[in-house]
C-alpha cells in the first residue's frame, strides 16, 4: 500500500491534472446538451448493487469525465486503502486505531484478524447478549425495581451514541414494537430531559446510557440527573440495576457510575462514535425491532461492504458517489450537498449523515500534516421531501450555487394511501428534471409571459442531483444505504488522504467549555483572561442569569 508519505500529493496526481483540463472543457456544458447527444444517458449512467439503484445521469459529467475520475480513485491508492481498513491496519494514524467498523456486520464465520486476534467471534458474543436482553424487554421478563414492565426505553447519548440510534429508530419505526415507548436524550440544555421524561414513570423506565468513553459531559450530566429522577421515585439506590444499562467501551467509568458491568454492552475502540449504529450502541433499535430485524439490518450493511470492497470503481455505488462530491466540491467551488429523502422515515437521515460526513472529512490537513490544497468535506444538510420544496428548494432551483442534491425515493410504501405514494414520487422525478433541465427564457415567453417577468421565471437548469432508488424502506436497506454513505465518506476522505476516523475539531470547545463553566459558577469574579468579547459575555451572563 502507498503510504501517507509516498502518495503523490494530490493537485501532482496526474489523473487531477487532466481533470483539471477537462473541468475548462466541461463547464460550461449544460445537461440539457449532454442528454441531447446521447438518449441513452439516462440509461448508461445508472448502477445497481443488493437492489440500491442508483441514476447518476443528471450529473455534469461525461464518460471522459468517469474515466478521469476512476483514474483519479486508483492513482489516490482507494483500492489499497480499502483492502487496509478491512484488514484492520490501523488507517486511524492519529488514534493509532484501526477502523474495523465492518466487523461489526460481518457474519459468523468471517474472521477480520486484528493484533493477531480474530475479532469477529466477539462481535457475534456482544450481538447474542444484546438478543438476549433485547427479547427480555420486548416480552415483559425484564421487569423493574418495583416488579412493573418495562414500557420506556430512553437512550442517553451525543453524537454517535444518539443520532445513529435515533434515526435508525425514527427510519424503522414501522418495524418496532409499539406497546414500548422511545425516547432519546442527547442535549445537555435539561430541557432536553426534562420534556423526554415528563410523561413517563420511573418504575416502568430503563435508561440506556450509551456512551463509548463513558467520559462525555453531555451524557455524563444527563446519565446522572435521569438517576436522580429514577431514584427520587424509586429511593432505593438497587433499582439503578434494573433501569439502567451501559453501552460503551470504558468499564471502568461505568461501574464509576454505579452500573453493574453484567449490564453493560461493550464494544471496541476500532469502532468511531458515527461508525458505531451497528455496535451495541444500536442496543435501542434492537430493543424496538427485535433481534430478527436488527441482524438484517446487519445483513444490508454487510452486502454494501461486499459491493464496496470488491466491485470495479465503475460500478461501484459507495466510490461513485464520493467520486462526484470530489467533482462537485473541488472543480465547481460546490460548498454543500444535500440530502433529501422522500421517505418520512428517513426524517432523521440528514441529520445523521451530517456527523458521519462533516466529522469525518471537515479535515484541513492530510495524513502527513501537511495543509491540504483543495477544500474537503462539504456541508450535508437537508430534510425530507416534500416539505423542503416549500421552502428552501427555491433556492436550489434559481439561486445563485450550485449545490449538488440526492433524492432518495423507493418504488413501495410502508403506508398505502390512496395516491399519496405516487404524488410523493411524481415530485422526486420532477425536482431531478427541474433542477436538471430547468426552463429557458423561450419557454417562458411562449407561455405568454409579459416580458418584465421572464427573467424572473426561467430556470437555468444544469443542477445536479444523483437519485438513489431501492424496493421499500426495510430494515436491510437502512443497512445498505448508511454503508452505501459510510464508503462514500472513506473514498473522499482517501483522496484527499486525510484521516476520516479522528476529530480533534471538537477538543478545543470542549476544554474551553470546561473551564468557562468554573467562571460563571464561581462566586469570586472570573479574572478576564479571555478576548474581551469572552470576557464580557461571561460577565453579562453572570449579572442577569
Ligand atoms: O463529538 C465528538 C464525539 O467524540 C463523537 O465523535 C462521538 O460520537 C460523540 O462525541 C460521543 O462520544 P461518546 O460516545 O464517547 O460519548
Amino acid at each position: 500500500m502507498q503510504t501517507a508519505t509516498q502518495l503523490v500529493p494530490l493537485g501532482d496526481r496526474p489523473a487531477w491534472k487532466a481533470l483539471q483540463t477537462h473541468f475548462q472543457q466541461i463547464r460550461d456544458r449544460h445537461l440539457r446538451e449532454l442528454f441531447a447527444e446521447d438518449p441513452a444517458r439516462g440509461e448508461r449512467f445508472t448502477a445497481e448493487a443488493s437492489g440500491i439503484f442508483l441514476d447518476y445521469s443528471k450529473n455534469r459529467i461525461t464518460d471522459e469525465t468517469l474515466k478521469l475520475l476512476v483514474q483519479l480513485a486508483e492513482e489516490s491508492g482507494v483500492r489499497e486503502k480499502i483492502e487496509a481498513m478491512f484488514r484492520g491496519e490501523k488507517i486511524n494514524i492519529t488514534e493509532n486505531r484501526a477502523v474495523l467498523h465492518v466487523a461489526l456486520r460481518a457474519p459468523k464465520g468471517e474472521s477480520i484478524i486484528l493484533d493477531g486476534e480474530d475479532v469477529v467471534p466477539a462481535v457475534h458474543t456482544v450481538l447474542d447478549k444484546m438478543s438476549d436482553f433485547a427479547e427480555r424487554v420486548r416480552s415483559g421478563a425484564w421487569r423493574g425495581h418495583t416488579g412493573k414492565r418495562i414500557r420506556n426505553v430512553v437512550n442517553i447519548g451525543i453524537g454517535g451514541s444518539d443520532l445513529g440510534p435515533v434515526m435508525a429508530y425514527e427510519a424503522l419505526k414501522h418495524y418496532s414494537q409499539r406497546d414500548l415507548t422511545f425516547r432519546f436524550v442527547s442535549n445537555v440544555d435539561g430541557t432536553d430531559f426534562a420534556e423526554a421524561v415528563q410523561d413517563l414513570d420511573p418504575e416502568e423506565t430503563l435508561f440506556l446510557v450509551a456512551s463509548k468513553t463513558f467520559t462525555t459531559l453531555e451524557t455524563m450530566t444527563n446519565a446522572h440527573s435521569a438517576r436522580d429522577w429514577a431514584l427520587t421515585k424509586l429511593g432505593d439506590e438497587k433499582a439503578v440495576a434494573k433501569h439502567f444499562v451501559a453501552i460503551s467501551t470504558n468499564a471502568k467509568e461505568v461501574t464509576k457510575f454505579g452500573i453493574d458491568t453484567a449490564n453493560m454492552f461493550g464494544f471496541w475502540d476500532w469502532v468511531g462514535g458515527r461508525y458505531s449504529m451497528d455496535s451495541a450502541i444500536g442496543l435501542s433499535t434492537m430493543v424496538a425491532i427485535g433481534p430478527e430485524n436488527f441482524r438484517a439490518m446487519l445483513a444490508g450493511f454487510h452486502e454494501m461492504d461486499v459491493h464496496f470492497r470488491t466491485t470495479p470503481f465503475e460500478k461501484n455505488l459507495p466510490v461513485l458517489l464520493g467520486l462526484l462530491t470530489i467533482w462537485y466540491t473541488d472543480f465547481f467551488d460546490a460548498q454543500t450537498v444535500a440530502i433529501l429523502p422522500y421517505e418520512q422515515y428517513l426524517k432523521r437521515f440528514p441529520a445523521y449523515l451530517q456527523q458521519l460526513t462533516m466529522e469525518s472529512n471537515g479535515k484541513h490537513v492530510t495524513l502527513d500534516g501537511r495543509h491540504v490544497t483543495t477544500d474537503t468535506g462539504p456541508i450535508y444538510w437537508g430534510e425530507p421531501g416534500t416539505n423542503g420544496q416549500h421552502s428552501f428548494y427555491q433556492l436550489i432551483h434559481q439561486g445563485t450555487r450550485l449545490i449538488p442534491c440526492d433524492f432518495i425515493g423507493f418504488y413501495k410504501t410502508l403506508n398505502p394511501l390512496g395516491r399519496h405514494h405516487d404524488m410523493l414520487m411524481a415530485n422526486v422525478f420532477a425536482q431531478a428534471e427541474a433542477l436538471a433541465f430547468g426552463k429557458t427564457a423561450e419557454e417562458v415567453k411562449a407561455e405568454g409571459t409579459a416580458d418584465w417577468l421572464v427573467p424572473h421565471r426561467v430556470f437555468e437548469g444544469n443542477r445536479p442531483s444523483n437519485t438513489i432508488l431501492a424496493e421499500v424502506l426495510t430494515p436491510a436497506v437502512l443497512g445498505k444505504l448508511v454503508a452505501l454513505y459510510e464508503h462514500a465518506v472513506f473514498t473522499q476522505g482517501a483522496i484527499w488522504n486525510i484521516d476520516s476516523f479522528d476529530q480533534w475539531g471538537v477538543e478545543l470547545g470542549k476544554v474551553l467549555a470546561t473551564r468557562i463553566l468554573g467562571e460563571l459558577e464561581s462566586s469570586s469574579a472570573p479574572d478576564g483572561s479571555h478576548d474581551s468579547s469572552t470576557n464580557s459575555l461571561i460577565q453579562r451572563y453572570r449579572k442577569n442569569k
